[in-house]
Parts: structure tokens; C-alpha cells; sequence
């Protein structure tokens, strides 16, 4: 067993867990907090989704005992206006892949304003200022929507980034 601190959403707990636990099994399992959603469970459709230090990472690839100390936000810490505005537009049909789609359109907005080059502004040059559809959808592409709710996700982080 390992001894570690999880700081999440502002609150620090203290676990003793087996190494091998992942972040994801150690926010659901343990922490008890089920926003976050396991899909795939090896990193293939994003909806485990969460911030840590502000980053974008896939909890289900993630060992609990390596965010020992870091800041971990998840959807029940959320409180963006892009919430507000996935329900303005439809951005979601089942909510199944939602938290993760939030979790992760709020770390690629950061990833954007701090100039980070996507697939799409790596090719072509676009101006940093700008957020292209299809930049978002680049940028999104770890986030799978069985629903397919993706035009609605579009046009909500294109508000937002506005
Ligand atoms: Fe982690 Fe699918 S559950 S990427």
C-alpha cells in the first residue's frame, strides 16, 4: 500500500492504496465521486476525463500515486460557463461522455490561449486569436459522443472561446 494525499476539488484526502490503483478507480471507487465516467478504461474515449494542474489527462492511464499533491478538478468541481452553455446547444444527448467532455474542452481552452499548436494550426497559419471549428474538433478528437452530440459540443466551446 502507498500512502498519498489527493487534492481534489479543493479538498484533500488522505488514501492508503495498492500502487497499481488507477486516478480514475481512486475518484470513483474510493473518493466516491462517480461524475467521472469510465468508458473505455484504456485511454481510448476520453470519458474519464479530468484536470490535473489545470491539464487535460485520460484518469483511466493515470496512477493514482502519481497526482500525490497535484490539483485535481473534476466535473462535481466544475463551475464554467461552458456548462451552461453544452445545455444551450445541445451538447449533449445521454450525458454519458458529458463530464468528460467538459473536463476536457476546459484544459484544451487553456492549451489554446497559451498557444499551444494543434494538429490544425500546426499546418496552416491560422491565427492564434482564433479558434476554428475544425481546431475544435482536432482538439476534441480523444472525446467520443456515441450520441453524437459533437456539432452541439462545436458550437458551445465556440461561444465560450469567443
Ligand atoms: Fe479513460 Fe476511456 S475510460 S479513455
Amino acid at each position: 500500500m502507498t500512502e498519498l494525499r489527493l487534492r481534489v476539488n479543493g479538498a484533500t484526502t488522505v488514501l492508503s492504496l495498492p500502487p497499481q490503483v488507477s486516478l480514475l478507480d481512486a475518484l470513483r471507487e474510493h473518493l466516491g465521486l462517480t461524475g467521472t465516467k469510465k468508458g473505455c478504461d484504456q485511454g481510448a474515449c476520453g470519458a474519464c476525463t479530468v484536470l490535473a494542474d489545470g491539464v487535460r489527462i485520460n484518469s483511466c492511464l493515470a496512477l493514482a500515486v502519481q497526482y500525490d499533491g497535484a490539483e485535481i478538478t473534476t466535473v462535481e468541481g466544475l463551475d464554467d460557463p461552458l456548462q451552461e452553455a453544452f445545455v444551450r446547444h445541445d451538447g449533449l444527448q445521454c450525458g454519458y461522455c458529458t463530464p468528460g467532455q467538459l473536463c476536457s474542452a476546459i484544459g484544451m481552452l487553456g492549451e489554446h490561449r497559451s498557444g499551444a499548436p494543434s494538429a490544425v494550426t500546426a499546418d496552416v497559419s491560422a491565427p492564434r486569436a482564433e479558434l476554428t471549428d475544425a481546431e475544435i474538433r482536432e482538439r476534441m478528437s480523444g472525446n467520443l459522443c456515441r450520441c453524437g452530440a459533437y456539432n452541439g459540443i462545436v458550437d458551445a466551446i465556440r461561444e465560450v472561446a469567443a
